[in-house]
């Protein structure tokens, strides 16, 4: 793990999840693909990047008992950990690990959904998007559903600091290759906790065989 985006992450989780450009209260656009999906209740959940979204402590609202969160920030996934324990039926497996060079990701099979919201737009050189699409070729079952919001072509092209790769449908699908089949897709705009406009594009694919 390349010690400084762990201790660029880090620094940004120290402020209040409220405070962070990207936090959502509901994260309904998400759930909306989550739904369409129609997974059963112990189904294999893998958020990436997962940071501290209220994602996880919806998704064991929603009943599922199979849920990873993976980041490269330790402090994200101990926040996430300290809020979801206060939720019933609290059952979370974190997996600190840098998407663009796992080691312990890779070790995961059959994963029934992959969900990453605004982490891949992250990665700007080529090996380090080559990386994160061949672990979801690796991990993620026959059947199984990839779901990608990112920053959409007219997205901003920066976050926390960061510079930012876009996309559109067509270049997810290139990457993910014939193998995925779109499912749907749609485009929104997260208005941020400070009142910016974060257009994003949401889409859910299905891994054919
Ligand atoms: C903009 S935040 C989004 C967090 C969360 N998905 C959400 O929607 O609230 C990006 C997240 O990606 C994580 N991240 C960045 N680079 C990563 C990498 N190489 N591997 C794993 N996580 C990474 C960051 O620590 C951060 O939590």
């Amino acid at each position: 793990m390349i010690p400084n985006l762990n201790e660029h992450w880090n620094a940004a989780y120290n402020a209040e999840d409220e405070q962070l450009g990207w936090f959502e209260t509901n994260p309904l656009q998400t759930m909306k693909l989550v739904n369409a999906c129609h997974l059963k209740k112990d189904a294999a959940i893998l958020n990436v990047g997962a940071g501290t979204t209220t994602l996880i402590n919806t998704l064991i609202e929603k009943g599922f008992t199979n849920i990873i969160a993976n980041d490269i920030s330790d402090l994200a996934l101990k926040k996430l950990k300290d809020r979801v324990k206060k939720s019933d039926n609290y059952n979370l497996t974190c997996i600190l690990d840098d998407l663009t060079n796992s080691t312990k990701l890779n070790q995961l099979q059959n994963i029934d959904l992959w969900i990453d919201r605004a982490v891949l737009h992250f990665f700007l050189k080529e090996d380090e998007q080559k990386s994160y699409f061949n672990l979801i070729q690796k991990i993620v079952s026959k059947n199984g559903y990839v779901l990608i919001a990112v920053f959409s072509l007219d997205g901003a092209q920066k976050c926390c600091g960061l510079d930012l790769k876009r996309y559109n449908v067509e270049m997810l699908q290139n990457s993910l290759g014939s193998d995925f089949k779109l499912i749907k897709t749609f485009n929104h705009t997260f208005i941020n906790p400070f009142g910016g406009e974060r257009p994003y594009i949401y889409t859910l694919f299905q891994r054919q065989s």
